[in-house]
């Protein structure tokens, strides 16, 4: 509050010297030559594959994650080519990826889901060998690493959201991270206008800018950030033991060599062995004053705006997902006692799904 109380106070309120702090201090973080903040999590990837992509190009994306990764692809005039995920992690499976690359696969568009890597090395390989560009969507993994690097590392581009529910948050806001000067200076341009110089537009641009105010928040927010992924990760530890062998409900699966940065805690159930519906756990659970979500209710390939585009094929593990996932609380905020709470009821209402 006081960060953005001297903002307001200094009557600069436009982007200016705080957005340069913050995006030197989230490159400083990720590892990455060059960050770029922009307004939201939508406009990062809007940039990123205007940048990377020509109309027609494919992008393979994978069928299993918010709707942004995939109708960016189509806003810059590329097709989204869905790709099924694994179905121990959710996410992009680099051997799936190979069974759907065309002639006009330009670029794959993996997203780091709840805040866990995806298989980075193997799809980095698939990208070489086939001279792929890769825009990682990292919306919900600020602080998630890969082998001791930060997922903000590699390349070509990754995508962050500053969206409230997100490891760090701006309200609205979004940032791009590259190593690649003339890319960095590219989403530069494009955020504001095209302008190189006052008033002297070089390119199409638009105004994506994130303010000052929106950057201090996320300032302090990135010195908050380690210990706020250290406790979301002890909370996931103990809810993960706490829930361990309850039949007909799987805790999170981590990627190998990965470290999860638990934006979120997503559970899997089997309704037929539970002996009830997600719905009717979920309003249990709210009953009992523990708040989830479903993330995602629908696969990408069945959203009506998809409609037609990939909507002929199959994809049993998205599929299902979509029927029986479910996310428990797992932010910083919450207290060991909230945690065995959870599991208490959670282990009580799954035991006995009548009550
Ligand atoms: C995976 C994923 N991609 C993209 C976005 C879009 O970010 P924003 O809401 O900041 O536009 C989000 C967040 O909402 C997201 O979770």
């Amino acid at each position: 509050m006081r960060a953005v109380q001297q903002v307001l106070k200094s009557g600069q309120l436009r982007a200016g010297r705080i957005v340069d702090q913050f995006e030197a201090s989230f490159a400083r973080a990720v590892g990455a030559r060059h960050a770029v903040a922009v307004n939201s999590g939508t406009t990062a990837l809007f940039l990123a594959y205007r940048a990377l992509l020509k109309p027609g190009d494919e992008v393979i994306v994978p069928d299993f994650t918010f709707v942004a990764t995939a109708s960016m692809v189509v806003a810059v005039g590329a097709k989204p080519v869905f790709a099924d995920v694994d179905p121990a992690t959710f996410l992009l499976d680099p051997a799936d990826v190979e069974r759907h690359l065309t002639l006009r696969t330009r670029a794959l568009a993996p997203v780091h889901l709840y805040g866990c890597p995806a298989d980075i090395a193997g799809l980095m390989r698939v990208a070489r060998r086939y001279r792929l560009r890769v825009i990682w969507d990292a919306a919900q993994a600020h602080g998630a690493k890969f082998h001791g690097h930060d997922v903000g590392w590699f390349p070509d581009v990754v995508c962050y959201s500053f969206y409230p529910s997100k490891n760090v948050t701006t309200g609205e806001g979004g940032m791009l991270t590259t190593s690649d000067p003339s890319l960095a200076a590219e989403f530069r341009l494009a955020r504001s206008h095209g302008e190189e110089s006052r008033y002297r537009h070089v390119r199409l641009g638009f105004n994506f800018r994130l303010t000052d105010v929106a950057a201090a928040l996320g300032r302090e927010q990135m010195r908050k950030l380690p210990s706020a992924v250290r406790k979301r990760q002890r909370h996931a530890a103990i809810l993960t033991s706490g829930l361990a062998n309850i039949p007909g409900l799987e805790t999170p699966r981590i990627t190998a060599g990965a470290e999860h940065a638990f934006n979120v805690f997503t559970i899997r159930l089997n309704p037929k062995i539970l002996g009830m519906s997600r719905a009717e756990f979920q309003k249990t659970l709210a009953q009992r004053g523990i708040e989830t979500a479903v993330h995602y209710p629908l696969p990408l390939h069945r959203q009506p705006i998809f409609r037609g585009w990939g909507s002929d094929r199959d994809f049993p593990t998205s599929t299902r997902l979509a029927q029986t996932v479910l996310s428990l609380p797992v932010h910083p905020g919450l207290s060991e006692r909230d945690l065995r709470y959870i599991i208490r009821t959670v282990r009580a209402v799954t035991e006995a799904p009548e009550d």
